[in-house]
């Protein structure tokens, strides 16, 4: 029997993260190879005749599995009876701005698109914020999308989870397939941290903890750290651009493991609303390691936490009650 087609909304679908994602959506990287899809690009006026462009070339590829595109700047249109939804859209900080105007954009983007996806997406709807500050931008959403329950409102740091595997991926010159079960605690931002403290790889001679192979703690505490939480600015010099193909990818791997499952035995990492777990503050969005079965993520837990590990996951947990407070303080 032939599928349903799953409405996928992708905003800022105009920007460069949109550019990459809509095709891979549209291939079947997000959903699987048999998942028929509609897609669903918002963008704001300014960008209306590229984003007209992107439904073109969408058209002109012929996807087998795309049944349809709306392109629209109606937020209300783009978020009619969609059951995922990709927020890329937002507010870049500029040369000059201060932080807080920047917040104070974003806060009243996610506000307003919080409301128009409590009142017309489709019911059990998954939204993965991409635009930063992811976290706070997800919580914003959270907090002015009430009817949509916040297991469903995610950010995404699985692209900061892709990276750490990439570096010790390099550093073994292992396949990036064999390293699993490595964790990013935190914040989308520089105070992230990358915890390889549980991480292994798959050898000829079985799994073995990430530590005893790469043998170099010296490396692992300072050099990845900095190397994964710096990424960003890294693709940024380099490109003159911010990072688009390794984000779009990212946020694929997030939704399919979201919805399809993770692997036996591994897990992801995913921005999600805390519940105090491993003591970090409840009410914040804060990435977690999490398995998912049946379209549900749960936070791993049981892990032991070292004292170098606790201290770095209370700074982005600080970092990101800072951000609340600040982000509150836009709204008033
Ligand atoms: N979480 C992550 O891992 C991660 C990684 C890379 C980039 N990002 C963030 O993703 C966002 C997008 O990055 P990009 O490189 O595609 O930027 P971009 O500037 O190329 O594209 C952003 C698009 O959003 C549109 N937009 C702005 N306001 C909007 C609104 N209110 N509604 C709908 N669309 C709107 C813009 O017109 C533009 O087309 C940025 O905030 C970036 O910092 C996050």
């Amino acid at each position: 029997m032939a599928m349903d087609a799953v409405r996928v909304l992708v905003t800022g679908a105009a920007g460069q993260i949109g550019y990459a994602l809509v095709p891979m959506i549209a291939r079947g990287m997000m959903l699987g190879p048999d998942q028929p899809v509609m897609l669903h690009m918002l963008d704001i006026p300014a960008a209306a005749e590229a984003l007209n462009g992107v439904k073109m070339e969408l058209i002109d590829a012929a996807f087998p599995l795309l049944k349809g595109v709306v392109a629209t700047t109606d937020v209300v249109e783009a978020c009619t009876g969609v059951n995922i939804a990709v927020m890329v859209g937002g507010f870049p900080r500029k040369e000059g701005m201060e932080r807080k105007d920047v917040m104070s954009k974003n806060v009243s983007i996610y506000k307003a698109q919080a409301s128009a996806l409590e009142l017309h997406a489709a019911p059990g709807c998954k939204v993965l914020v991409v635009a930063n500050p992811a976290n706070t931008n997800a919580l914003i959403l959270k907090e002015f999308a009430p009817s949509i329950p916040e297991k469903n409102i995610t950010c995404l740091t699985r692209l900061d989870h892709n990276r750490a595997l990439g570096q010790i991926s390099e550093k073994l010159n292992a396949h990036v397939s064999s390293v699993k079960n490595v964790i990013i605690w935190g914040n989308h931002s520089s105070t992230q941290y990358p915890d390889v403290n549980h991480a292994t790889v798959t050898t000829r001679n079985g799994e073995k903890p990430v530590r005893e192979l790469v043998a170099n703690d010296e490396w692992l505490n300072k050099q990845f750290i900095t190397t994964v939480q710096q990424r960003g600015a890294a693709i940024i010099k380099a490109r003159k651009l911010s990072s688009a193909l390794s984000a779009a990818s990212s946020g694929c791997d997030h939704i399919r493991d979201w919805v399809l499952g993770t692997p036996k035995g591994a897990w992801v990492s995913m921005g999600v609303y805390s519940d105090g777990s491993y003591g970090i503050p409840a009410g914040i969005v804060y990435s977690f390691p999490v398995t998912c079965k049946n379209g549900e993520w749960s936070i791993v837990q049981g892990l032991k936490i070292d004292e170098f590990s606790r201290v770095k996951m209370d700074a982005t947990a600080n970092e990101l009650v800072e951000e609340k407070s600040l982000a509150y303080s836009c709204l008033n």
